[in-house]
């Protein structure tokens, strides 16, 4: 061995050193960022938001849970309080009741939301509701529904809490959209367009809050297990109840919590947490449209023939075998 070759050997622990360092710092920062940060969540009762509750407190964020069923809400608070963390971390977290597809009902929260934190330093707009079908065989009010939930709620909340941020000079929005906000799936046009369009809405955002130091993260996770197919609606609006394979297959809550946890103390702008398969369908449509439309309309055309025409009638049981 030449003396070249020895002196890869310093250079590279140097490098691994370096980076240990930036990592350790980065750690350091992000948690006196999370630490007693106000942080509100959205659809903590249930799935990702419940765990990122858990992730946040045992961060040292003081919490805003958000949801529509007071019980739960208050079962995920003495949840909290057992989990017995230092005494300088414990601190009672506030609930707030709300529907996020009323605008009325979102605008009035958010002044609730302000009264007891007295600021918001981090939202994360987590809730949402899935949804099965055929666009053929679904009704403009289930589409509408999907989108004030998804959309329109997070958007609501989000304007209403971004005056108090811009003020404070300190903020961040956070929002849990979906591969689907990527590429759209047959069987799920309702929900991949809300979740395009958040997409869309939070990228500006981001822009838009650039001067004032407002940091916009949005979070594209693929299938995690949660109860989010049980709780999907299908085209007539009635639910659909069913625990796909795909989402029992999925990512834990707890992963994903970590995940965002670790990506908003990072400030990251975007991520995606998805596998391989997921993760190249995106760049395929991107770098090569006509061949990922071709894939997704064979996938259509071999499940409906397959299965017949599917009909709200038939639907939850067709679609627990196709989708
Ligand atoms: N699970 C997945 O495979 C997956 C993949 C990608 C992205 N995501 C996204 O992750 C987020 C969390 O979903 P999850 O998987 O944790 O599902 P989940 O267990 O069904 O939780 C959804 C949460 O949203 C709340 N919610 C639904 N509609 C609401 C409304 N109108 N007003 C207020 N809250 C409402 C639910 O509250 P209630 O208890 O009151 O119904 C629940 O707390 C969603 O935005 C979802 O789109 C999930």
């Amino acid at each position: 061995m030449d003396l070249t070759s020895w002196a890869i050997f310093p250079l590279l622990l140097a490098s691994i050193g370096v980076y240990g360092l930036y990592k350790l710092l980065q750690k350091l920062r992000s948690g006196a960022y999370l630490q007693a940060a106000v942080v509100v969540i959205t659809g903590a009762t249930s799935g990702l938001g419940k765990e990122c509750a858990k992730v946040f407190y045992a961060a040292g964020s003081h919490l805003v849970l958000c949801g529509r069923d007071e019980e739960r809400l208050k079962d995920l608070v003495q949840e909290l309080n057992n989990m017995r963390l230092k005494s300088t971390q414990l601190h009672k977290p506030h609930m707030v009741i709300f529907d996020l597809s009323d605008v009325e009902a979102v605008n009035t929260a958010a002044k609730e939301i302000l009264h007891l934190a007295g600021r918001v330093d981090i939202l994360i707009n987590n809730a949402g509701i899935s949804y099965r079908g055929t666009i053929l065989d679904t009704k403009v009010s289930v589409d509408r529904m999907v989108m004030d939930t998804n959309y329109f709620g997070p958007v609501a909340l989000t304007k209403a809490l971004l005056p108090s941020m811009i003020k404070n000079r300190r903020g961040h929005v956070v929002v849990i959209s979906s591969v689907q906000g990527k590429i759209s799936i047959p069987f799920r046009s309702a929900y991949s367009a809300s979740k395009h369009a958040t997409q869309a809405f939070f990228d500006c955002l981001r822009a838009e809050m650039s001067p004032y130091d407002i940091d916009v993260t949005v979070v594209n996770p693929g299938y995690i297990k949660t109860n989010l197919s049980l709780n999907a609606v299908t085209g007539d609006g009635s639910g659909y109840g069913v625990m796909d394979k795909n989402t029992a297959d999925g990512r834990t809550p707890e992963e994903v919590a970590q995940t965002v946890l670790r990506a908003v103390g990072e400030r990251r702008k975007e991520l995606l947490v998805a596998g391989l398969v997921p993760t190249l369908a995106v760049y395929l449509r991107t770098l090569a449209p006509t061949l990922f439309f071709s894939i997704m309309s064979a996938r259509a055309k071999k499940r409906t023939k397959a299965k017949g025409f599917i009909t709200n009638s038939n639907l939850k049981a067709k679609i627990t075998v196709c989708i």
